[in-house]
């Protein structure tokens, strides 16, 4: 495994919408395996392979325990709405509130290629859908949330 150097905003590799991925080989094994220790030195929660540079559809979240990789991933299913605080490795030192679902089920291919589909909330639900918004080239302060305060 290897440590790879993470993409920062402003950058164009952030901002275009990642191909999917067709092949399912060791080359793809050593990606994933280099983005989860990447995005755990660097103390995140979730790292898309437009971070490091490729443009492909590929994410990895780790959240405590639970661990995942998710490989050319579609929001099939949401409910509900949270709000909350987010940043990104690729933003340092910023974050903002955006609003998400608060549960989503998100079909995807496993390392192998296998068809998967996991349901996650709260949370995970907001990881999975910052690293998703990663492979369309949308960063999540594109999304923030402003509070709609009524004027004197
Ligand atoms: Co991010």
């Amino acid at each position: 495994m290897a440590l790879r150097d993470i993409v920062t905003d402003p950058s164009e590799t952030l901002r275009k919408k990642c191909r999917p991925v067709e092949i399912f080989d060791e080359k793809l094994g050593k990606l994933l395996d280099d983005m989860r220790e990447t995005m755990i030195h660097a103390d995140g929660v979730g790292l898309a392979a437009p971070q490091v540079g490729i443009l492909r559809r590929i994410a990895v979240v780790q959240v405590d325990d639970f661990y995942i990789e998710l490989i050319n991933p579609v929001i099939v299913k949401t409910k509900g709405s949270q709000i909350g605080p987010e940043a990104c490795l690729s933003v340092p030192g910023k974050n903002c509130n955006v609003k998400r679902p608060y549960k989503v089920t998100v079909d995807y291919q496993d390392r192998h290629g296998k068809e998967m589909s996991v349901t996650a909330e709260d949370f995970i639900a907001r990881a999975f859908c910052h690293e998703i918004d990663h492979l369309d080239g949308v960063l999540y302060y594109d999304k923030a949330f402003k509070k709609e305060v009524a004027q004197d």
